[in-house]
Order: structure tokens, then sequence, then C-alpha cells
């Protein structure tokens, strides 16, 4: 490349929104771009030769980690939100991206830095109100839940007060029963499963059979069932019968959500160094069921594994909240994707609890 288009390349690099610095192996920044020096209320000539450290007057900057992975191992690491106090005292929450950089035979670390305070503020204020808006749903749904049952003890124990007749007494008894066991047994789904796994190991696919025996799907004409199955899969460990149940409540919102017509795919991969909030699954089976119906209604996506977040008719909304706990249990992650024509649940279990690890 000739010195016009470095000169060029240059302008670029130092008009970037992203603040760029370029960190030598002894922490002193080398380039700093004019996004940097925005953000750092100092000139870029004064950044130039300045330590790190002395840019800040407080700051998490993890500099040792930095070193150790970027600059020896050169692994890129990421901070996702870093507290710092600038030298004018300002006050500012930054996202890095810090990279292995050669130049002429020497290691350097290239730091992208941006603000995320904005994005942080817009995140919890819409948090909040969609956990408000859930927790609304959840006592409406409770409350009218518990109303029914209540009402049939309230009638049949007005009847015991004034019935002489034995048989009514004990009909008006075993209907109290009856409406207190559905209360209780209300409330047991609404804790969610009380026992810790009883894991094995399992082949993945002779699990998924029989769900999907279960489900009816391959006698169902009008809906196809697709297995995309990765035969290489090793048997994973985990408690059986709860995974069939994430896999059951799933399969079964696929299947409701399509009615009489489309397509279920079913999809198992091995998939490698996923990182999930602050969790790293070195090695992870993942198994994704998706659908070709109509997609998840836009307002209960923000809270869809809440309990009871749902818009069926007589739908007790929680089959999804269920399946995270079970996923949970099991140290994996669930997600969805879904627009109209496609949804997909992602479900993804470690092969080896072992395995986790803090994110580098
Ligand atoms: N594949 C899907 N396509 C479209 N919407 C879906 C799909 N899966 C879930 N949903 C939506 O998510 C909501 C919550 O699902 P969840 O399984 O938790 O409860 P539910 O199916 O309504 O009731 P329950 O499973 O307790 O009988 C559903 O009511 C539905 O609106
Ligand atoms: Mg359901």
């Amino acid at each position: 490349m000739d010195q016009n288009s470095l000169n060029e390349l240059d302008k670029i690099w130092q008009s970037l929104a992203t603040a760029i610095l370029v960190l030598d192996d002894s922490m002193t920044i080398r380039f700093a771009n004019y996004s940097s020096s925005e953000l750092l209320g100092l000139s870029t000539k004064r950044l130039c030769g300045m330590a790190m450290d002395s840019v800040f007057n407080h700051h998490q900057f993890d500099l040792e980690r930095l070193a150790k992975y970027v600059l020896q191992d050169g692994v890129d690491c990421q901070q996702h939100r870093v507290d710092v106090v600038f030298v004018d005292n300002r006050v500012a929450t930054l996202g890095l991206h810090a990279r292995r950089l050669m130049l002429s035979g020497a290691a350097y670390i290239l730091l992208e830095c941006r603000r995320v305070d904005d994005a942080l503020r817009y995140d919890q204020a819409s948090n909040q109100m969609h956990q408000f808006q859930a927790s609304r749903n959840l006592i409406r749904g409770l409350a009218h839940e518990v109303k029914n049952p209540l009402g049939g003890i309230r009638g049949a124990a007005q009847l015991l007060q004034y019935e002489t007749d034995q048989q009514e007494r004990e009909e008006c008894a075993a209907l109290i029963i009856e409406q207190a066991d559905r209360l209780r047994e209300l409330v047991d789904r609404l804790l969610g499963p009380n026992q810790l796994p009883q894991k094995e190991p399992c082949n993945i696919h002779q699990a998924l059979e029989s769900v999907i025996k279960l489900t009816t799907l391959e006698r169902d004409a009008e809906i196809a069932l697709i297995k995309d199955y990765d035969p290489s899969i090793p048997p994973i460990v985990i408690d059986q019968a709860k995974i069939q149940q994430v896999l059951l409540n799933i399969i079964r919102n696929a299947q409701q959500a399509l009615q009489h017509d489309g397509t279920i795919t079913i999809t198992t991969r091995v998939k490698h160094r996923l990182h999930h909030a602050e969790r790293l699954l070195k090695k992870a089976l993942l198994i994704r069921i998706s659908d070709n119906g109509p997609g998840i209604a836009e307002e209960l996506k923000e809270t869809l594994f809440f309990p009871m977040i749902t818009n069926k008719e007589g739908g007790s909304g929680l089959g999804l909240s269920i399946a995270q706990t079970l996923i949970e249990q099991h140290q994996g992650f669930i997600e969805f994707d879904s627009w109209p024509g496609h949804t997909e649940f992602n479900i993804y279990l470690p092969f080896d609890n072992t395995e986790t690890g803090n994110v580098q």
C-alpha cells in the first residue's frame, strides 16, 4: 500500500466513533484516536506516552488480565461494564474489547472503548417496566386461579353448615378436599421443581424420540416433523425425565402455535465455547426446536419466561417458566428467536458440569 493510501487509512482510524487506544507491554498508551481523546478528556498528544493507570482517577480495568491473556496468549478479552472516573472527575461505564496487535514484530494491545451508560439506563428502565407488567399479570393470573376453587370451597362449606343428610355432607366435604388439592397443586407448580436433578448418562436422541411419541406429532398428518440430528453426539449426563419435560413443554407450544398446519424441526448439535452471562460452556449440547408458525406475540417477548405469561385460552403460562428452572438446574441456558413465520427455542446443556468457568 502506498503512503497516500496509508494516510487515508489513518484518517478513517482517527475519525472512528469508537475510542481506540494502542497499549504496549508496560500498559503505556502508544496511540489514541480523536474519540478516545474526547472520551478521556485529554488531547491525543498528551495521551501518547501516558500510563493507562494515570488517565483515570479510578478504574476497574483488569490490566493484569489484559497483559496475560491478550499480550501473551493472543486471546481477545471483553469487559462489558467497567466503571471509571476520569481525571476531570466525570463518571462513566465503559464496554471494552481488547485484541492483540502485532506491529513490526512486537505485540501491542488494541483497546476499543465504548460508553454504555445510556444503553444501560435505557435497559434498566425498560426492564423495570416489563417486570412491573409481568408481576401485574402474575398477580392477576394468580387471583383468577385462586378465586375459582375458593368459591367452590366457600359454597360447599355454607351447605355443610345446614346440611343434615350424611351423604350430602360427605359430598360437600369431598368437594372441599378436591378444591383444596387444586389450590395446592397450583402452588406446587408455581414454586417449580423442588427436587434436585438425578443425573445419569443419557442418549439425547432416544430421550427425544420418547417425547415425540407423547406429542402424537408422528401421527399428525398436518404437521410435518423434520429431525435434523447429529448422530455423533456422545451421551450427556442429565436428569432425563426433567429434560424430557422441558422438551415436551416446548414442542407442545410449537404444536399449539401451528394449530393444524406447518413444520416443526428438531435439531441437535455440539457447540464449543459458549458465553452466557458470566458463564462459559466449553462444550455444550444444543437442542433447537423451531416452527414456522405465526411467531411469539411482541408483547410477551420481554417476559416470556416469567410464570403466568400466556395468551392461550386455558393456558397456565407455566410451561416456559418451568422449562427455564429445569435447564438452570443443569447449569445450561435457554434462548429464543422469533419473528412472523419462524420461532426457535435453543436449549444449551453443558456436557460436563466441571467445564463451566468464568468468561475470559
Ligand atoms: N412456538 C411458539 N410460537 C408462538 N408463541 C409461542 C411459542 N412458544 C411459546 N409461545 C408463547 O409463549 C406463551 C407462554 O408459553 P408457556 O408454555 O409458558 O405457557 P402456555 O403454553 O401459554 O401455557 P402452559 O404451557 O402452562 O399450558 C404462550 O402462551 C405463547 O403465546
Ligand atoms: Mg406451554
